[in-house]
């Protein structure tokens, strides 16, 4: 498949640093109001888009929260979101229409109410981001005050992208951090790594969680009325993907041990356009290009932009939905034994590019890629779990008190295949489902009692940190391998296997060793991955992302995957 990353992983974490040196970012305080969380009324795991925007909907409201992030505040996914948010905001734009759209990517398995839920809430949420200080892009020429500007995506019918020119993420994320960094009610824990939730199995209510302090390598026991999950996607599960380092589907993990059911696994989306570049290797190129008119073309032998390819597989051409264009590039590659495709947008004029996509632009500018003169080199890589915790449409798992928001939830919105900007709408709706329905619950929620400290009986340092690294190699490529794009039976029960095998030696380590924040990513992610695997091999069909050669038809009747602890 493709051949693009022949280095080691703190390469890539490097290229991370670099862009985030580049771009204009707000330095939050490293100091945390407090390193003492043992207690805390709702205890909020993650910092991205649905954390923090959970924390501020509760904090606003009065109640005191603890936000737990793995890294800085201002982390995750979000804070490299590019495209934007989809929101129904121009007249001859409808909720219907933004409804269908998502339930045509979503392939027949959306669930209707979770869509209808979402899309309506999305407008009064971008307006919350207003007000909370995030500033969008405004529409040009004689609407330039009036009103925001709306770019398109694959698969919309609408232009109804809401964004932050292209890096729409920082904007939301930074703007939020801020605020809960100075919020007297929240409580900011930085470098914490949730390892487990405590959970009283018998009542089915959670207690509260286990935190690895990364700096102290302590392990707290905080206890919570309630738990908010917010930790993300599960995309570090695949070899190349746009998503950092963090993304290892703790909360998915955490859910499934803690009882919680998880469906849609297998249904890991690509985004067909990431940057092919030697010392570039998870940067997006974002799908609001081809919202403005670039085109996908296949390489010439000389190097240059050949053939446009997309519209003999998709009359909307390059804004067919993700995984169609995905499959696309992919089969392109396959068929022409070529490493990579190009995107081009060098036709629209050059002020036009630098206005629209000035982050884009300057990252392939500092390696040596003028995009307003020349295509880009693109490929497919993991970008979002469309899977994940099942959850209603309050954001209630099936643990009492414990909720779960944004990418790591299943709240049927996005069904076989996430439309593009609908994820970050997902986070802030079901963020504000979840603070709502809190608000209203928590004088109901006994306190937790007393909680066992963490057996520190495992007190014996590892010296085999290499089996960490090579173990989460050996995963993340055969997932890649196996479990990609194009899936045979064959291939997933090789993976099945080799996740078996994998699984059984890091629950040893674990039992043995001190754990570490590598280590309980490496448990997480093998633990995601076998769901992944179980997920697919259940589906004996072809439906969204999932497309295996043994079942190529599309069943009649949609059901989604539901795996029961
Ligand atoms: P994240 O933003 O990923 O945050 C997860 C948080 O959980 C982090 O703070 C992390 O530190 C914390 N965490 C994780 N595990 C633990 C643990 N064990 N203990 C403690 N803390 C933990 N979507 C859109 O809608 N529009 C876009 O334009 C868009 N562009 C994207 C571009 C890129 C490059 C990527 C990668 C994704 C993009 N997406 C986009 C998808 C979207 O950004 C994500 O789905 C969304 O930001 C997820 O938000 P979240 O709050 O659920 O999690
Ligand atoms: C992008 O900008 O292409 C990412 C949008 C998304 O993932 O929704």
């Amino acid at each position: 498949m493709v051949d693009i990353l022949t280095s080691s992983l703190p390469q890539s974490l490097n290229n991370f640093r670099q862009i985030a040196d580049n771009l204009p970012i707000i330095r939050l305080s490293s100091i945390v109001k407090s390193n003492d969380a043992a207690s805390a009324e709702v205890l909020i795991l993650g910092s991205g888009a649905a954390g923090l925007s959970a924390a501020l909907r509760l904090a606003q409201a009065g109640r005191k929260v603890c936000v737990v992030s793995k890294g800085t505040l201002a982390g995750g996914s979000t804070l490299w979101a590019q495209g934007g948010i989809s929101a129904v905001l121009h007249e001859d734009d409808s909720v219907e229409a933004h409804v269908r759209d998502t339930l045509i990517a979503g392939a027949g398995l959306c669930d209707e109410a979770a869509v209808n839920f979402t899309v309506e809430r999305g407008p009064g949420c971008i307006e919350w981001l207003i007000e909370q200080g995030v500033v969008f892009t405004q529409a040009e020429g004689e609407d330039r005050g009036q009103r925001l500007h709306l770019t398109r995506e694959g698969g919309h019918s609408h232009r109804r992208i809401v964004h932050a020119a292209d890096a729409t993420g920082r904007a939301v994320e930074t703007t939020l951090a801020a605020l809960a960094q100075s919020h007297p009610n929240i409580l900011v824990r930085e470098q914490g790594v949730a390892i487990d939730l405590i959970v009283d199995k018998a009542a089915k209510r959670v207690l509260g969680a286990y935190l690895l302090d990364r700096r102290s390598g302590r392990i707290e026991t905080v206890r919570a009325k309630a738990v908010i999950l917010a930790t993300g996607g599960a995309n570090q599960v695949y070899l190349y993907s746009t998503n950092q380092f963090g993304a290892s589907g703790d909360g998915i993990a955490m859910a499934w041990r803690a009882g919680c059911r998880v469906a849609n696994m297998e249904f890991m989306q690509f985004h067909p356009t990431t940057l092919y570049h030697r010392d570039s290797r998870s940067f997006l190129i974002s799908e609001a290009l081809r919202g403005e008119g670039a085109l996908l073309k296949l390489p010439n032998a000389d190097g240059s932009a050949g053939e446009r390819f997309m519209p003999r597989f998709d009359e909307r051409g390059e804004l067919a939905p993700r995984d169609i264009v995905a499959r696309a590039i992919d089969h392109e590659m396959k068929r022409l034994g070529i490493k990579h495709v190009l995107l081009d947008i060098s036709h629209k004029p050059a002020e036009f590019i630098r206005e629209h996509f000035p982050s884009i632009y300057q990252h392939c500018l500092s390696l040596g890629l003028d995009i307003t003169r020349e295509p880009i080199p693109v490929v497919p890589s993991a970008h979002f779990t469309c899977g994940g915790v099942v959850t209603d449409l309050r954001a209630r798992t099936d643990v009492i008190g414990l909720y779960a928001a944004g990418e790591v939830a299943c709240t049927g919105l996005h069904g076989a295949n996430r439309l593009a900007s609908n994820s970050l709408l997902e986070c802030l709706v079901f963020a504000d489902a979840a603070a709502e329905d809190l608000i209203r619950e928590l004088p109901n929620l006994p306190e937790p009692p007393a909680l066992k400290p963490w057996d520190e009986s495992r007190v014996s340092s590892s010296d085999e940190d290499v089996v960490v690294s090579h173990n989460w190699l050996e995963l993340r490529t055969f997932m890649w391998d196996y479990v990609g794009i194009v899936r045979t039976s064959k291939r997933l029960l090789r993976a099945q296997h080799r996740v078996d095998l994998l699984r059984r030696e890091i629950v040893e380590f674990y039992r043995h060793y001190r754990v570490t924040h590598h280590l309980i990513e490496l448990r997480n992610l093998v633990t995601v991955a076998e769901l992944i695997v179980r997920s697919a091999l259940e589906r004996r069909e072809s439906r969204g992302l999932h497309f295996t050669s043994d079942f190529p038809q599309t069943d009649a009747v949609a059901k989604p995957t539901i795996l029961v602890p």
